[in-house]
């Protein structure tokens, strides 16, 4: 198991480029099995959960061709079987977006229960809920989700509550190819949703409405594959954006879309980066020594994203000023509280909200990363911290962050993959 080791106290300075979205790329990728031919996907993130979502494809059969810069070509006209295994969703919850496409494309799907997971018990109910009212006939058995439909899905008027944005995914790639209408009211607007909205169309499929709460699909009978480039990260262009903020410096960020991003960049701009954007980079220079606290409520696009929740609550710990962060997402997404205590972070846990007392600086110490953005708040604390800070089951950050190390050595940090195998 590898593990990161960080000397705290440079400031960071430097250009980066922004890597393909995680959230895009994995609907994307399993868009192709509706396809009736090969569907090449380019800007794929070198991430072990997109590696995951091309072996779940290549365990049902489907023929992979992978390039020099990791496009993926991906012929879903060579499948074998509609099994999503244990083996694979357990160690990715979001392999549950392949069950809107295999009933729709194939009629039947077994996609493995996806189980609790560190952030929450995140259960799939919504998903299994509009496959339904889609026509399908669904039996949970032995942790896994047994769907068959006779024929066509058929197009149904689809509410969500709460919000979701794996189980928009799931409906829009299932009502693309189903029989008539499908409406989806309090739909997820992330642009995650627009972009794989965008592959959908470019395949063939009829969508109006992505980005709003309302979406529109009129199924059609058949897809085709094509080409397709996947959008920038814009929660890993706000965790750099916030790391800057945190050490001091200036960083631009190359390859991005900052019109994604404006949440974030209003509470950047709050604490006091000076920031100024382009249609595709963003630049932030923090001048002062400390950023300033700021309070904050995490909730669906377009507000702040839950998946910087953490980053944040790494900010206010080493801010001027005291601040309270809601999550309103997950249940329990503040496991990165106890860890950043660990290096001296005031922090108090009050049900869903961490009220936070900024520090001068937090000290180093041996931690441990618990999830994905949970991990990338703890860099951000090692990156501020005096001495220096090892964070241990770095797994989790590359599910998630694409050659983090490397790019924080570009903007000058002292950090050091250390691996123990
Ligand atoms: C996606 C993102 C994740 C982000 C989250 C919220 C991917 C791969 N992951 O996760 O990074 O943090 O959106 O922006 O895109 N819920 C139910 N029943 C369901 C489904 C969800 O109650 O069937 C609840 C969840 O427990 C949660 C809320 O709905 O409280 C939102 O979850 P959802 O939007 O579905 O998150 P994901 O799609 O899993």
């Amino acid at each position: 198991m590898d593990k990161l080791v960080i000397k705290g106290g440079r400031q960071l300075r430097g250009e980066i480029s922004a890597s393909g979205a995680k959230n895009s790329a994995l609907p994307v990728l399993a868009a192709s099995l509706l396809a009736d031919s090969p569907l090449k996907v380019s800007n794929l993130p070198h991430l072990n959960d997109v590696t995951t979502m091309i072996e779940l494809l290549g365990s049902m059969g489907l023929d992979i061709i992978l390039n020099e810069d990791m496009d993926v070509l991906v012929d879903s006209s060579t499948i074998k079987n509609l099994n999503a295994r244990y083996e694979l969703v357990k160690t990715m919850r979001a392999s549950i977006v392949v069950l809107g496409p295999l009933l729709s494309k194939f009629h039947q799907a077994e996609v493995a229960l996806p189980g609790g997971c560190a952030i929450g018990s995140r259960p799939v109910n919504l998903h299994i809920q509009a496959m339904r009212e889609m026509g399908a006939d669904i039996v949970l058995e032995n942790g896994y989700i047994k769907a068959k439909t006779q024929g066509r899905l058929k197009g149904a008027n689809i509410s969500f509550d709460p919000v979701s944005v794996g189980a928009t995914e799931n409906v829009l790639m299932a009502a693309s190819l189903a029989e008539g209408i499908t409406t989806i009211n309090n739909a997820a607007k992330e642009p995650e949703v627009v972009d794989l909205a965008r592959c959908l169309i470019n395949m063939g499929a009829k969508i109006e409405g992505a980005g709003t709460d309302k979406i529109i699909i009129e199924g059609v009978e058949s897809l085709s594959g094509g080409e397709f480039s996947v959008m920038p990260d814009r929660v890993e262009t706000a965790t750099y954006l916030t790391a800057v903020t945190m050490t001091g410096g200036k960083i631009k960020i190359k390859n991005t879309m900052p019109d994604s991003l404006t949440s974030v960049i209003h509470k950047l701009q709050e604490s006091g980066a000076e920031i100024s954007t382009g249609k595709d980079w963003v630049l932030l220079e923090m001048k002062k020594e400390r950023p300033i606290s700021i309070s904050l409520s995490t909730g669906p696009y377009p507000s702040f994203p839950t998946d910087m929740q953490a980053q944040f609550v790494a900010l206010n710990s080493i801010a001027k000023g005291s601040a309270s962060i809601s999550e309103t997402v997950f249940e329990n997404r503040f496991m990165h509280v106890q860890e950043i205590a660990r290096m001296g972070g005031k922090i108090t846990l009050k049900g869903n909200t961490a009220f936070i007392e900024g520090i001068e600086t937090l000290i180093g110490a041996p931690v441990m990363a618990t999830d994905l953005r949970a991990s990338a708040s703890l860099v951000l604390a090692g990156l501020v911290a005096e001495g220096s800070t090892s964070i241990d089951r770095i797994y989790h950050i590359d599910r998630g962050y694409e050659r983090i190390e490397e790019k924080l050595k570009v903007l000058g940090a002292d950090i050091e993959r250390i691996s123990l195998t």
